[in-house]
């Protein structure tokens, strides 16, 4: 998340700068541009969810699955083999081919394949409020959030971070992997074969996997090596991991401000995220 990156350098501001003409004229990569690398490469991978969707869950998957799943990975770890478009572009940088990167930007179409996970905005919505709440990033209650910039900047909202890659999986299925969370919580062993079909990463012990990113354990991992997020908020990234648990935490009032969206409603039943 952009909030939590940490500043930008000034030789990467100037670099930004000196490319700001090449980019106009189109001579580069608009979205290394835009993200601020040095350049796409033909054999990224880009991990693009809308905050809160399952993002890291999907990181630790992968780097397990480069690391052909042998013993237990960190957060930092993680970052190093999967890193964060935010947190760590100068290692982005440096990284050979074949790299995985974890945005929220759906620049789709200058991304040479892209992972995008999706999840039912009402838990994304719960999910998000309490990340907000607990790095004092957000001080209200969840009717002000929910009607708060918060949730549409500034990546714009989940219905057209959605529909946009929605849309693109529609139009170039061979360069996109689009995934629900919660197939991947129903279904963890078909994720992971979606995944290895699409990476072309195979050399992994998928039940070794489906075991250390099981939700326990990731939290277990985070409790006993810390992360970015505890280090500055005292809690657990991974906060719940359930699906559903919106229908104990949103009100009825709320629910109606959701649905008063009509094409909200009609992407989220597309999706089979049931509004009745
Ligand atoms: P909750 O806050 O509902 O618990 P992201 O990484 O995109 O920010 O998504 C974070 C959400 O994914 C958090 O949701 C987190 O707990 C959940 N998550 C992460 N790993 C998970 C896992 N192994 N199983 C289920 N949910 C997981």
């Amino acid at each position: 998340m952009p909030s939590i990156a940490p500043p930008i350098s000034r030789s990467r501001l100037l670099k930004q700068y000196l490319r700001w003409l090449p980019d106009k004229l189109g001579l580069i990569n608009r979205g290394a541009f835009h993200l601020q690398l040095n350049k796409i490469l033909a054999d990224d991978t880009f991990i693009v969810s809308y905050p809160k969707s399952g993002n890291t869950w999907i990181r630790f998957v992968l780097a397990y699955m480069i690391t052909g799943s042998k013993g237990k990975l960190s957060f930092q770890q993680v970052e190093k083999l999967v890193p964060d478009v935010y947190v760590s572009k100068d290692l982005i940088d440096e990284m050979p081919s074949a790299r995985f990167i974890k945005t929220h930007d759906t620049l789709l179409s200058y991304f040479p394949k892209s992972i995008y996970i999706v999840r039912d905005y009402r838990d994304v919505l719960v999910s998000f409020y309490h990340y907000k709440i607990v790095l004092k990033e957000f001080e209200g209650d969840f009717s002000a959030f929910i009607r708060s910039k918060e949730i549409t900047e500034p990546f714009g909202s989940w219905k057209e971070h959605v529909s946009k890659a929605l849309q693109f999986s529609q139009d170039y299925s061979n360069r996109i992997l689009f995934l629900r969370y919660e197939d991947m919580k129903r279904n963890f062993d078909q994720t992971l074969q979606q995944l290895s079909s699409f990476t072309g990463l195979e050399n992994f012990e998928p039940s070794i996997i489906k075991e250390l990113t099981g939700f326990e354990n990731l939290q277990q991992i985070e409790t006993e090596n810390g992360s970015e997020f505890m280090n500055r908020s005292g809690r657990n990234f991974f906060r719940e991991g359930k699906t559903g648990s919106w229908k104990e935490f949103i009100s009825a009032n709320d629910l109606k401000f959701i649905y008063a969206d009509a094409e909200l409603v009609s992407l989220m039943n597309e999706l089979d995220y049931k509004t009745e």
